[in-house]
């Protein structure tokens, strides 16, 4: 961690209960040593979110979401790390040191707030003028676009001002320096034309970041006028494709997805009518910062953009960036209007509400628009349009999944299912995916589930140490970090085992720390809560913990054997001394008592 010591984030993490915490956020119930509740990072009914205040982690079994108390604000809140500490550390009543941070660290983190506040006090300053005599004309303009009081208190919309530097003087006079006004990206500082604002006479849109704070502006010319939009630029506060409009609050919602669309009007006017889910990516493309941002959430997603050409494309592309993420998309058709908001204006949500029940499923409105391009008359063109789809249904890994896209694509466009199978079968083969009657597991396949095993493997033999502290004496003569080959799983044995080693009281919510990065953190909480079904009696489970044992060394012997030179006696005499206690192993017994 780069601002605060081991020792600092270890004792805010101690004085912090994991299940109290997380208690303010999820409805909690105790079953055997842990507490389980509702998964606020996916939807679901069953209750697989499972809090252990034994190991102070919390870990999903439905989505894998998992990590420490640190982990939870991070993900939950969307806090930097650095947020959480704060957070955490307040909540405990614990005051952080400052001087812990660097000079450089501590310059940055500066700015940062400093930029944050410029944005907050520029966003009160808007704020204010639409409600003044001066914003007449803008608050005339957006209830000409009818949106509601509440509607444009909840997005805190505004208006800036017809001169070009009274937010400058304004900011000034707050005692806020040209050289951070300049990077807060509202105002312009010229050698020649002095300072002057970014937007004036706009109507104004702060964008949030999912924690409610204000990171930019949009600002609309009201009537025509370019460019029609005027945007803050990329700051230290903001970045556009990880910045997604409306999130803050559709973070909130009960609904399984988010809805997509493009423009600031066309979120407004979704949350007017009552879709509390609604979001846009503002102009920019969708990127796979995006994606996995509406991921994190566990949304699924329906695309609203514009009917236009150029809504259409935009669709094309974001749809297999939201497929590799892992999205299922479905595609609102808004015809004959051309946005949500002018579709809402028009026909009401009840009729939008039926738009979203009819969706398009994303493959198929996909292979609708390529069509556009081929002549259905001209055989040359059909087959070359029925090839294509062909091949991209081949891209479906699933058999059953293929078969169910050749019967839609059959059931639609003039081909029968047989007829489309073929052509997918014979493409598959000609490319080596798959033969005309069973679909051949990959190599890459095959080698990745002996991986899989092993992970779980390893994982399980760690959750076993942790969960039965004793094993740790009668294992350590026979296993050590090293034989812990997947991943970051050597760093967490390392410890583990340091931990062990030091006598010290367990505690594995501390090695999650160790990591910065929220998939490492997701990480550790799996490898501390793997579980294995079907075992009952303690026989069975001293066997497997054995059976366990012996796989685990086999295979970082293997893999020592294979990393070693022909020339290295010691390594060698250490392969021949390893089977020798493996033969040994094969002879324990493990006694849990
Ligand atoms: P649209 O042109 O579809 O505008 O741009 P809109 O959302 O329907 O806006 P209204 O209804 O005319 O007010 C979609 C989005 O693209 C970005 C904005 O984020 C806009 O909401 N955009 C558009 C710009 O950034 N600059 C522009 O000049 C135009
Ligand atoms: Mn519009």
């Amino acid at each position: 961690m780069p601002y605060y010591s081991d020792d600092v984030i270890e004792e805010v993490r101690s004085r912090n209960d994991i299940v109290d915490v997380i208690s303010q956020y999820v409805h909690l119930q105790k079953k055997g040593s842990s507490y389980f509740g509702l998964c606020p990072f996916h939807n679901e009914k069953t209750g697989s979110f499972s809090v252990t205040p034994g190991k102070q982690m919390y870990y999903c079994f439905g989505c894998g979401a998992g990590g420490n108390v640190f982990t939870f604000l991070m993900e939950y809140e969307n806090f930097t790390f650095s947020e959480a500490m704060e957070a955490l550390a307040d909540r405990a009543g614990i005051e952080l040191p400052k001087q812990e941070m660097s000079g450089q660290a501590r310059a940055e983190a500066d700015k940062r707030n400093q930029l944050f506040e410029i944005n907050r006090e520029a966003a009160k300053y808007f704020y204010s003028l639409l409600r003044s005599e001066k914003g007449k004309h803008a608050m005339d303009y957006f209830t000409k676009r009818e949106l509601s009081k509440e509607t444009m208190q909840k997005f805190g919309l505004g208006y800036s001002d017809k001169y070009s530097d009274d937010l400058y003087k304004y900011l000034r006079s707050k005692g806020y320096t040209d050289e951070v006004l300049k990077d807060s990206g509202l105002i312009s500082i010229d050698e020649r034309r002095g300072a002057h604002d970014k937007f004036w006479n706009r109507a104004m849109f702060p964008i949030m970041d999912a924690n409610n704070k204000v990171v930019a502006f949009g600002g609309r010319v009201m009537g025509e006028g370019e460019p029609k939009y005027l945007n803050s630029p990329e700051t230290m506060i903001f970045n556009k494709s990880r910045t997604l409009y409306g999130l803050f609050l559709a973070r909130r919602t009960k609904k399984d997805q988010f809805i997509l669309c493009e423009g600031y009007m066309d979120v407004i006017a979704l949350h007017q009518a009552g879709f509390d889910n609604a979001i846009a990516s503002l102009g920019t493309a969708l990127t796979s910062g995006h994606a996995n941002m509406i991921k994190r959430y566990g949304k699924d997603v329906y695309l609203s953009y514009d009917s236009d050409g150029a809504g259409t494309k935009a669709a094309l592309r974001a749809i297999p960036i939201l497929k590799e993420a892992g999205i299922t998309c479905k595609v609102i058709n808004m015809k004959p209007y051309k946005d949500p908001d002018e579709f809402i204006k028009a026909l009401g949500r009840e009729a939008y509400q039926e738009r979203i029940d009819n969706a398009e499923n994303s493959f198929m409105f996909t292979i609708r628009i390529l069509q556009q391009d081929y002549d259905m008359k001209d055989p040359e063109s059909k087959t070359k349009f029925y090839q294509e789809v062909a091949s991209r249904i081949l891209e479906f890994q699933d058999e059953l999944e293929r078969n169910n896209y050749i019967e839609a694509v059959a059931d639609k466009y003039q081909i029968s299912f047989e007829q489309m199978r073929q052509m997918v079968n014979r493409l598959g083969t000609k490319v080596g995916l798959t033969s005309e009657k069973k679909p051949l597991k990959s190599g890459v396949q095959k080698k990745k589930t002996r991986e899989d095993g092993m992970m779980q493997s390893q994982r399980i033999l760690l959750t076993w140490l942790v969960e039965h502290p004793g094993l740790y004496q009668k294992l350590k003569a026979y296993i050590e970090p090293s034989d812990f080959t997947e991943g970051i799983y050597q760093q967490v044995a390392e410890e583990l085992f340091g931990q062990f080693a030091a006598g010290q009281e367990l505690n594995p919510a501390k090695i999650v720390s160790m990591f910065s990065d929220e998939e490492q953190q997701r990480q550790v909480a799996e490898i501390f809560n793997t579980s294995v079904e079907g075992i009952e009696k303690q026989a069975d489970f001293e066997k497997a913990i054995k059976e366990t044992l012996i796989r685990i060394k086999q295979n970082s012997m293997e893999q020592r054997r294979k990393a070693l030179d022909a020339s290295d006696m010691a390594g060698w005499n250490q392969i021949i001394e390893d089977k020798r206690r493996l033969q040994e192993m094969e002879k324990l017994h493990i006694s849990l008592n």
